[in-house]
């Protein structure tokens, strides 16, 4: 099976390096919009798989680096997944985050158990989905 690595610098990844991700999407972003994605957010992190050099999981975050903290998106690619890679994510990020007072994010309700294992907590929320403001 292939090593795993993982970094925050996506300074030299490029698009061809980000494919298979938004599974289920009926109009996945595409991998230049990944890119930029991974370029804007504040904390992120990429799973690598070597030596293909193919991200197979990344999570970001944005942060206003005083208090709050977000996890925007979190993917590990299908075929990648049941490997521990996911939570390797999450807790890298939370590192990240670990002088913040809260850490909030969005999921569906087939996740929550898996955020759980990170001391996550049910909340309600408010949130808006404009879909003609997706990229292609
Ligand atoms: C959710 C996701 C990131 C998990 O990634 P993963 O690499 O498969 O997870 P891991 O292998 O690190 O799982 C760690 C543990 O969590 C458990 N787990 C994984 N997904 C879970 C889920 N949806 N619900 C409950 N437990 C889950 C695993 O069984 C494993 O348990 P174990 O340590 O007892 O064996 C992945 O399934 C995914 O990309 N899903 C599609 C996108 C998505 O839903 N992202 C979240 C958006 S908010």
């Amino acid at each position: 099976m292939d090593k795993i690595v993982y970094t925050s610098d996506v300074t030299s990844i490029a698009a061809e390096q980000l494919t298979g991700f938004f599974v289920g999407w009926p109009n996945p972003p595409s991998s230049e919009t990944l890119l930029r994605l991974l370029q804007a957010s504040a904390l992120k992190v990429l799973a690598i798989n070597q030596p293909k050099n193919q991200v197979v999981g990344y999570i970001t975050a944005l942060t206003d680096g005083v208090l709050f903290g977000y996890i925007s998106s979190l993917e590990v690619l299908p075929i990648h997944q049941k490997r521990g890679i996911g939570q390797h994510l999450v807790q890298r990020i939370l590192e990240d985050m670990s002088d913040l007072y809260a850490i909030d994010l969005v999921c569906d309700p087939e996740v929550q158990l898996f955020y759980e294992r990170f001391g996550l907590k049910h909340c309600s929320a408010m949130i808006a989905r404009r879909y003609d403001k997706l990229f292609p």
